[in-house]
C-alpha cells in the first residue's frame, strides 16, 4: 500500500531535541591504557558524524593553595579529586542536545583555566573517556555503550613515564613515586572494579585495529536504526546500517 507520514512526526527529528537523543560511549581503563588514542581512533573512522569528545580529565577540581603546597601528597587517582556533579549536569545537558561549556585543565598546574573554557555543541556521537567514568553510577547510566581499555600496567607504567615527561612537565622519579603511592593502589581500588561493568573489554587498546572496526561498526548500525525508526516509525528496516 502507499506510506503515507504525519508532518509532525517526519519534524520531530529535526525540531526536537529528546528525539534525537545521541549516542553515548564510555571509555574507560588504567592510565596510559590508550584510552585518549582509542577514542581518536574511533573518533577519525566515524568522519561522517557529528562526535564530541568528553575527557573526564577536564573536571579535576582545583588544587587549594594549601593542597598545591604538598601536590606531592595530593591523590588525583581517587574519585573525590573529580567534580563528578558538574561532569555529570555536562553530560545530561549534551545528551539534550543543549550546547555546554567545559573547564580546561592545566596538568602543568594542577588548575583549571581561568580564562578559557571549551564550548562544546549537540553531536549525534558523545564519548566520555577517563580513568574513572564508570565509577559513578548516575554518569554510567547515561552511557549506550562502555569500553574498557585493558593495557598490561607494564606497558602501561612506561608509557606514562614517557609522557608526564614530556608533555606534563614531570620528573622520572616523581612519576615513578606518584605511580607507587596513589597510581596503582587506585588503579587496584577504584579502576580495575568498574571493569564489570564494560560491554566491551579492549586488549591492548590503539594496537587492537580488529575490536576499533567492531566497534566502529556497532556504532553505525546503532546510528543508523536510532534514526529510521524515528524518521520512519511504520517502515520496516532491511538496510540497518543506513547512514542518514
Ligand atoms: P590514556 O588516555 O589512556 O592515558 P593515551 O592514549 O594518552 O592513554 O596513551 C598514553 C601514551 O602512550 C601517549 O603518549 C600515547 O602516544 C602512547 N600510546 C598510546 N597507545 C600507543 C600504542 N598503541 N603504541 C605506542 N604508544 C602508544
Ligand atoms: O590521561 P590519564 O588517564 O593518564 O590521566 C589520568 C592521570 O592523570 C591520573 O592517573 C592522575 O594521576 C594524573 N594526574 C596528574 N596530575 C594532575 C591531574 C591528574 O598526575 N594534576
Ligand atoms: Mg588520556
Amino acid at each position: 500500500g502507499d506510506m503515507r507520514f504525519d508532518d509532525d512526526e517526519l519534524a520531530v527529528p529535526q525540531s526536537k531535541g529528546e528525539a534525537k537523543q545521541p549516542f553515548v560511549i564510555g571509555v574507560g581503563g588504567g592510565t596510559a591504557s590508550g584510552k585518549s588514542t582509542v577514542c581518536n581512533m574511533i573518533i577519525q573512522q566515524l568522519h561522517d558524524h557529528r562526535v564530541v569528545l568528553v575527557n573526564q580529565d577536564s573536571f579535576y577540581r582545583g588544587l587549594t593553595a594549601e593542597e598545591l603546597e604538598n601536590v606531592g601528597e595530593y591523590n588525583f587517582d581517587h574519585p573525590d579529586a573529580f567534580d563528578t556533579e558538574q561532569l555529570l549536569d555536562c553530560l545530561e545537558k549534551l545528551k539534550s542536545c543543549l550546547p555546554i561549556q567545559i573547564p580546561v585543565y592545566d596538568f602543568k598546574r594542577h588548575q583549571r583555566s581561568l580564562d578559557t573554557v571549551r564550548k562544546v555543541n549537540a553531536a549525534d556521537v558523545i564519548i566520555l573517556e577517563g580513568i574513572l567514568v564508570f565509577h559513578d553510577a548516575r554518569v554510567r547510566g547515561l552511557m549506550n555503550m562502555k569500553i574498557f581499555v585493558d593495557t598490561d600496567a607494564d606497558v602501561r607504567l612506561a608509557r606514562r613515564i614517557r609522557r608526564d615527561t614530556l608533555e606534563r612537565g614531570r620528573d622520572v622519579n616523581g612519576v615513578i613515586e606518584q605511580y607507587a603511592k596513589f597510581v596503582k593502589p587506585a588503579f587496584d581500588d577504584f579502576v580495575l572494579p568498574t571493569k564489570k561493568y564494560a560491554d566491551v573489554i579492549l586488549p591492548r587498546g590503539g594496537d587492537n585495529h580488529v575490536a576499533i572496526d567492531l566497534i566502529v561498526q556497532h556504532i553505525r548500525t546503532k546510528l543508523g536504526q536510532h534514526d529510521l525508526r524515528k524518521i520512519y516509525p511504520n517502515v520496516y528496516v532491511i538496510q540497518s546500517t543506513f547512514q542518514i
